[in-house]
């Protein structure tokens, strides 16, 4: 039997891009799913591809403490209990800070840390008894802070900090707590990426179909949970970053300056 047979997983913003390659990949190992997301389109595709499994789908913005509130009673009621929460929901921006509405500064700081923040908090009487896993999606964003994504930087870095605070204090409870930072992945979130104005970009710059699958990408997050890690950085190039950041700041300003500034403009 595996480890994730019958263990209770919730996973935000599950209904796209890295949270929807968890849901299909944690029902297919057994495990019984929940997931919130805001788009009822979205969502409604993803319950009726997985008819008849064991998959509650919630619309529900993490951002509301109301919305992350019910949908773990949600979760509860249905399935008794919670094994696994893996804090995936997020949004991004491209915007200089000085041109950027502070609302949209805030719109992603409410997304990314305090649906963290959120959920961490009504499903941990639950994951405390199973002795079970909190897992933050975090980015190397969260390590070392990006030019144009002074909110996104923010966002992650305070969700590193609260989930390293939250793992040491239940070191002696037996609950797992870990983020993970995957490198450049296929899926819609440059697409969702916030402007200065808080309109979506609406198209990536990338060429996605040359970057991580989403699928990889959950495939890695699956195996560190079960492997009870510490964290997870994804690629060579943003362990490098970590480690360069750490030792030599100055260096890494300039390096990740020349990385996102082409002829002076913001790359997106
Ligand atoms: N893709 C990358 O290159 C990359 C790299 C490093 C880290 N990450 C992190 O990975 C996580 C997943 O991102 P992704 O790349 O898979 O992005 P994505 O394809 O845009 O998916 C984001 C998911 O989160 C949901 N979501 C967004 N805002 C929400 C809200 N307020 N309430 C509930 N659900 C919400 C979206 O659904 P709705 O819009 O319908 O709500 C969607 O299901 C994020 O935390 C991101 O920061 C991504």
């Amino acid at each position: 039997m595996g480890f994730y047979n019958n263990k209770v997983v919730l996973v935000t913003g599950g209904s796209d891009g890295i949270g929807k390659a968890l849901v299909d990949a944690l029902l297919s190992q057994g495990a019984k799913v929940a997931t919130c997301a805001r788009n009822l389109d979205k969502l409604y595709q993803l319950q009726t591809s997985h008819a008849g499994k064991p998959l509650i789908t919630l619309s529900a913005d993490v951002s509301s403490e109301t919305d992350c509130k019910k949908f773990i009673e949600k979760v509860v009621s249905v399935y008794g209990t919670i094994d696994i929460l893996i804090n995936n929901a997020g949004i991004s921006m491209r915007a200089l800070f000085r041109e950027t509405d502070l609302q949209t500064l805030k719109k992603v700081m409410d997304i990314n840390f305090w649906g963290t923040v959120y959920c961490s908090k009504y499903a941990l009487p639950y994951i405390t008894k199973q002795k079970g896993t909190i897992v933050g999606v975090s980015s190397i964003a969260g390590y070392r802070g990006l030019p144009g994504r002074t909110a996104y930087s923010a966002s992650k870095f305070a969700m590193n900090g609260f989930l390293e605070s939250l793992r040491t204090e239940l070191i002696d409870e037996g609950v797992n707590v870990m983020w993970v930072c995957p490198g450049f992945t296929a899926s819609n979130i440059r697409n969702a990426a916030l402007t200065k104005d808080g309109s979506s970009q609406g198209s990536s710059p990338l060429d996605e179909a040359g970057l991580m699958s989403s699928e990889e990408c959950a495939a890695g997050i699956i195996d560190a949970i079960e492997k009870k890690k510490r964290t997870l950085v994804f690629t060579f190039n943003d362990k490098r970053t970590v480690f360069l950041n750490r030792l030599i700041p100055s260096i890494a300003d300039k390096l990740t300056h020349k990385f996102f500034f082409k002829n002076g403009e913001l790359i997106k």
